[in-house]
């Protein structure tokens, strides 16, 4: 194996472990050219987060027409309690675990004894992320003991600690910024991670009426605008680029066949766009498409799909009262 541990912080009952592989700027830069130079342009909506677009991301749920976060957390709310009974001596292991705003939900539920003896293991690429919200959150559980791991949770599973029990939790419908190969890719890893009596939670976001997809990313306040339009400021910074984000508009629809949201910035004038890691210059015309995000919906038809490919079985399904948003709980 060719992880390497790169740096460890550790402070009280605070640990952090980075295990990116050093695949290099070199890498990202090419990944963003590429799609820059495809004919249907594109952008992968993973270089959203930016401190910037963090915060604005934040701001999206709490938005009166973004439901999904507020929906899930309310469903978490209510099966808590059953949920951490159930749970002792574990370890809770979240993918992708942004700013663990989440997972206080779970840990108010837990009765007190109950709290020292689990282990929170944040996962995700951004280190800071993980070492602010592990310090917030030890202010809140001083008992708790957090294990961040800086990884990519879809092919590095394999390093996640397996000595004790593990709840795995995928929360946000993160799930949806996937294509179908990588989310049968995930979930063949993390089956083959996963040991007999682990479990995994998954946040899906449902199929629902179009204008209440439609409102979601396009709210009146224009704040979903100015996250899309911000992932230009990260590719500036990236590759040295001219983008100016006065030049798109913003562009979000649900799309029925593919049952996806897809957000995408439009060119307002021809532009032409340099950086000094490409040799030619590359032009968008006025109209053009920059594809920036899929969101896709789920059928609950499609949970069996999910339990076929990943294997595992389906325990319980939480949802809300009007299905907008589910819960999965998957056991090995
Ligand atoms: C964080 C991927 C779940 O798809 O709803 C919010 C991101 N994009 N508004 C989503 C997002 C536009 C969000 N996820």
């Amino acid at each position: 194996m060719n992880y390497i541990s790169t740096e460890v912080i550790e402070e009280q009952k605070i640990k952090i472990t980075n295990y990116l592989n050093n695949i290099g700027i070199d890498t990202i830069r090419k990944e963003i050219i590429r799609g820059l130079t495809s004919k249907q342009k594109y952008i992968s909506s993973k270089f959203f987060y930016d401190e910037k677009g963090s915060k604005l991301f934040e701001e999206i749920t709490r938005l009166p027409e973004y439901y999904p976060t507020r929906t899930e957390k309310h469903i978490l709310k209510g099966i808590a309690p059953e949920l951490m009974g159930r749970f002792y001596e574990t370890d809770i292991v979240e993918l992708g675990s942004g700013d663990c705003s989440k997972i206080n939900i779970l840990l108010d539920s837990a009765p007190k004894d109950n709290l020292t003896s689990i282990n929170y293991v944040p996962m995700d690429v951004s280190s800071s992320a993980i070492l602010k919200s592990a310090e917030n959150l030890t202010k809140l559980f001083p008992e708790l003991t957090i294990n961040g791991l800086v990884a990519d949770f879809i092919d590095q599973l394999n390093i996640i600690p397996d000595n004790r029990k593990r709840m795995f939790c995928l929360l946000g419908s993160t799930i949806g910024n996937f294509d179908e190969n990588i989310v049968n890719r995930f979930l063949n890893n993390l089956r083959s991670s996963m040991n007999k009596g682990d479990t995994f939670l998954l946040g899906i976001d449902l199929v629902k009426p179009e204008p209440i997809l439609h409102d979601a990313y396009n709210d009146k306040q224009g704040v979903t605008a100015k996250f899309n339009k911000n992932i230009l400021n990260v590719i500036n910074n990236l590759i040295d680029s001219n983008f100016n984000i006065n030049d798109f508009e913003h562009k979000a629809f649900y799309d029925k066949y593919k049952s996806r949201i897809e957000m995408h910035l439009v060119a307002n004038k021809n532009i032409i766009i340099n950086s000094p890691y490409h040799n030619s210059d590359i032009t968008i015309l006025k109209g053009e498409n920059v594809h920036t995000e899929n969101s896709y919906k789920y059928y609950f038809e499609r949970f069996n799909e999910l339990e076929e490919v990943s294997g595992l079985k389906i325990n319980k399904v939480f949802t809300d009262s009007n299905k907008w948003f589910a819960l999965i709980l998957f056991e090995k």
